[in-house]
């Protein structure tokens, strides 16, 4: 059980804070919410106090003789300010004190993250993109936001990261506190994720059970480092859209291998995260199969094109650039032949990718968890084993790697 304490900063998002600290109290941890006192012109205290369990104040007089403006920061091991306005930030960046929030945010030692709310125009304004640097510098993590629907018509970035999102990134920070430094800012990162569904008919399909949340969070962490980051997602659980990526979406492995191959020319790192079903029905069937006596007619099945195969290839024909990182997944089971790792070398070795991450599955293991587990193998031969943790962690982890491996 950590103590987090929740920032809420005076924007419409403010609501949105609701669902982070409820998502922090249902893990079991000690919350503390600190609104700036124009975020409860938004959600009244009331709610902040009933669903964090604790008392709510905004400026550094109340309840003095507990020093609550000093206390609050010390004692954090996670600060979370979502969502973070322009002004809110534009005084922590110079290190005002003027409320509970700032006070808290200059005493804190822990890791701190926060989360920006706010109109395109004041994100991109040189005033608030300065006041990001020095927050930055000053060993803050400032979540790149999302683009999408703002407050009325408007549309651009500068909406707040799905609370889910934000919840994750924060468990995250508790995880490994320098689990997302810049060091990918501008780097090009194409990731595929989730399962593929190959059609039999109008309403079948084989799939598989894959749940994207992996190929998502190697996405989100990719973004929140600085990488461009596209994702091209097939079939997944209810997951939210990581803030600061373009989203495609596919169905079948050829639709998938069609976007791979174009966008892998224009990438500086390609990562294979996607189920991507090996077969497909030999033919679609335009109208739904009927029932043909008491003997189901064979699925004939055809193979599908190996996506990750056809980069490697490319790369070695010059049609994708040489310095392309490409990583590749391995979802292994041991059998007589080997252990997951022995497969996994074998994989490595087949497929010729740089790097390639091999889970365990089966029993319940890696397909739908939230937690993971495994191993990074380098086609240098260095082995790291990854291990149990969040898929956001094994994320960061498979990041570090590609990162020291990046030629820039
Ligand atoms: O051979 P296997 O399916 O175990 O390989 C898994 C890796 O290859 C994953 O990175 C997956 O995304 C990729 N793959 C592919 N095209 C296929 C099958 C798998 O790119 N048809």
């Amino acid at each position: 059980m950590s103590n987090i304490v929740i920032g809420v900063g005076g924007g419409i998002a403010a609501y949105k804070a609701c669902s982070i600290i409820r998502h922090f109290t249902e893990s079991g941890h000690h919350v503390r919410v600190i609104p700036t006192e124009s975020a409860l012109e938004f959600v009244g205290r009331a709610t902040f106090e009933a669903l964090s369990g604790n008392p709510v104040q905004t400026g550094v007089f109340a309840d003095v003789p507990q020093v609550p403006h000093v206390r609050l920061g010390q004692e954090a091991d996670l600060v979370l300010v979502a969502p973070a306005t322009a002004d809110l930030m534009a005084r922590a960046a110079a290190g005002r004190a003027d409320d509970l929030l700032t006070a808290t945010l200059l005493t804190a030692r822990c890791p701190v993250v926060f989360a920006p709310a706010m109109h395109t125009e004041m994100w991109e304004h040189p005033a608030t993109v300065a006041n990001v640097q020095t927050l930055r510098d000053h060993g803050a993590t400032v979540l790149t936001p999302a683009s999408g629907r703002l407050t009325g018509a408007d549309t651009g970035a500068g909406r707040l990261p799905d609370p889910q999102e934000i919840a994750l990134l924060g468990e995250l920070m508790l995880e490994r506190p320098d689990a997302l430094p810049r060091d990918l800012e501008g780097v090009r990162v194409l990731v595929s994720a989730g399962g593929t569904r190959e059609p039999l008919d109008p309403v079948r399909f084989l799939g598989n059970r894959s749940s994207g949340k992996q190929g998502y969070a190697l996405a989100r962490a990719a973004a929140q480092r600085g990488a461009r980051v596209t994702l091209v997602a097939g079939t997944t659980a209810d997951l939210a859209d990581p803030a600061g990526v373009d989203v495609i979406r596919i169905t079948t492995a050829d639709q998938l291998a069609a976007e791979i191959a174009t966008r892998a020319t224009e990438t500086d790192v390609l990562i294979m995260a996607a189920a991507v079903a090996d077969f497909k029905p030999l033919s679609v069937a335009d109208s739904k199969i009927k029932k043909n006596g008491d003997r189901p007619a064979p699925i004939e099945l055809d193979t599908n094109p190996d996506i990750l195969r056809a980069a490697v290839t490319a790369r070695a024909a010059g049609d994708i650039t040489a310095e392309t990182v490409i990583v590749g997944f391995a979802a292994e089971t041991g059998d007589e032949h080997g252990g997951v790792l022995d497969h996994g070398r074998e994989k490595l070795a087949r497929k010729g990718c740089d790097l390639l991450v091999v889970n365990a599955v089966g029993d319940g293991k890696a397909f739908g968890m939230d937690d993971n587990t495994g191993w990074i193998l380098a086609d240098g031969g260095q082995e790291t084993a990854l291990p149990l943790g969040s898929k956001t962690l094994m994320a960061t982890r498979i990041l570090d790697s590609v990162s020291g491996i990046l030629k820039r």
